[in-house]
């Protein structure tokens, strides 16, 4: 490893349904990162968001971390992982602690929030995340930052991520086979979120759906805190196996159809526009009108973005979505998709609410070789390098050391999840 480097190193890896992505960084300061490497490999290995088959995971990764190795010019040891999958489930809970010192301290919001923990979760489950939302002390107003304040009793609202112990055992061990250590696993749309949205944006209120290949990953902030996620294991996979089966071509043919010529919101296609597919049994080329395409795709995307609008209006968490909404991962990019979201957030809101701004969310690195990083594919990657700089902040390595250690370190992880 170039030594100049080596402890200012940080890497990620974003082990999605369609492509593993490793990117290399160089820590510049406490909240920059220069991306100095950059490597992709297509991914088969992998359902809904989840390792189904080892060996071609195992393949997959590999191939990223050569290439990442090659264009950086370091060895890469450890990095941090992103995890998703319809089995990530979230709750709420609450906790409570009496505040030793007279004013809070961190180890009182350390405590605070292990007593947070004592809530049943999903059997099988594991904690993969503790986020707080808000505090209160001896009752009074919510405050977001409570350190140093007096009180006699410190509360803590927190929004608890829980994933499948099996399916995070698979993914580490994936990455470990592959020959990296995994530093901490990270919900990939809290990474994603990192990324293309603004401090300003988190304070007012926003919603983010990050739609891949094998999950819609939606995560809700206000006042700069986390309000709600939910992952959906529908997503762009799912319009190209609609395309193929609706139009009874090769999935091939079908996802480049998707890329070229798809469209989710029919208003946006002019009659009589068609396009030529492959059928699928060699029988020569046809014709497709554009809106027969739309006819296929608009349902599924309507459903996508009907489930994560819904359940955010059953919950009222609507209004908190003042700053509008922002669609990342690669199946954003599928044309009219800001312009459904916008109409189907009306009607589920009601016709007299003002319109929400939606728009697409790019990852903005800002030094490095960042024109490479132009896509919402990248969102998860590079929010992973931003959440390892946080961590390291924090002096965390989740998985590291003796276990009593490593609770500690959960703990401390948590609190980097806070500040
Ligand atoms: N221009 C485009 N138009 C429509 N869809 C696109 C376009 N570019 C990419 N996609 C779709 O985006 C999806 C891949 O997105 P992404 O790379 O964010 O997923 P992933 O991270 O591999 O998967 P996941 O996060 O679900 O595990 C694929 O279904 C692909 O077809
Ligand atoms: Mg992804």
């Amino acid at each position: 490893m170039a030594s100049v480097f080596s402890d200012r190193l940080i890497v990620s890896i974003d082990v999605g349904t369609t492509k593993i992505c490793v990117l290399v960084a160089q820590q510049l300061d406490d909240e920059h990162v220069e991306l100095i490497g950059i490597g992709k490999a297509y991914s088969d290995g992998l359902k809904k968001g989840v390792v189904v088959d080892i060996a071609r995971t195992v393949n997959s990764i590999k191939n990223a971390l050569k290439e990442a190795e090659l264009t950086s010019g370091v060895t890469i040891e450890s990095a941090y992982v992103g995890i998703s999958g319809g089995h990530i489930k979230s709750l709420n809970s609450q906790g409570m602690v009496a505040i030793k010192g007279g004013s809070v301290r961190p180890l009182d919001i350390a405590n605070a929030l292990e007593a947070a923990k004592a809530t049943p979760i999903p059997e099988g489950h594991y904690m993969l995340h503790i986020l707080p939302q808000y505090f209160t002390i001896d009752g009074s107003e919510r405050v977001q930052d409570p350190l140093g304040m007096h009180g006699l009793r410190l509360e803590v609202q927190a929004h608890i991520i829980t994933g499948a112990i099996a399916s995070a055992q698979n993914l580490i061990k994936c990455v470990e086979m592959a020959g990296v250590k995994v530093q901490d696993i990270i919900l990939e749309q809290l990474a994603s979120a990192d990324a293309v949205l603004s401090a300003d944006e988190r304070e007012l209120g926003i919603g983010m759906l990050d739609i891949g290949g094998g999950t819609s990953d939606f995560a809700l902030y206000q006042n700069g805190s986390i309000r709600h996620t939910m992952v959906l294991p529908v997503a762009g996979n799912h319009f190209t196996n609609d395309i193929a089966i609706g139009l009874r071509t090769t999935r091939a043919e079908a996802e480049r159809i998707k890329k070229e010529f798809g469209c989710a919101y029919a208003p946006l296609i002019h009659e009589n526009s068609s396009f030529l597919i492959e059928m699928v049994q060699g029988s020569g080329k046809q014709t497709v009108q554009r809106l027969d395409l739309v006819a296929i795709l608009q349902p599924r995307a309507t459903e996508i973005l009907s489930i994560v609008f819904q359940d955010i209006a059953h919950r009222g968490l609507m209004p908190m979505m003042s700053a509008g909404f922002v669609l990342t991962g690669g199946g954003s990019l599928l044309q009219g998709m800001p312009e459904l979201a916008n109409n189907i957030l009306a009607s589920v809101r009601g016709e007299h609410s003002r319109n929400m701004p939606v728009r697409i969310g790019y990852p903005k690195p800002q030094v490095g070789i960042i024109e490479s990083l132009d896509s919402p594919i990248y969102a998860t990657g590079y929010g992973l390098l931003l959440q390892g700089l946080k961590k390291r902040r924090h002096n965390i390595d989740s998985f590291s050391g003796p276990s009593v250690k490593r609770v500690l370190m959960r703990m401390k992880s948590w609190i980097a999840d806070f500040f």
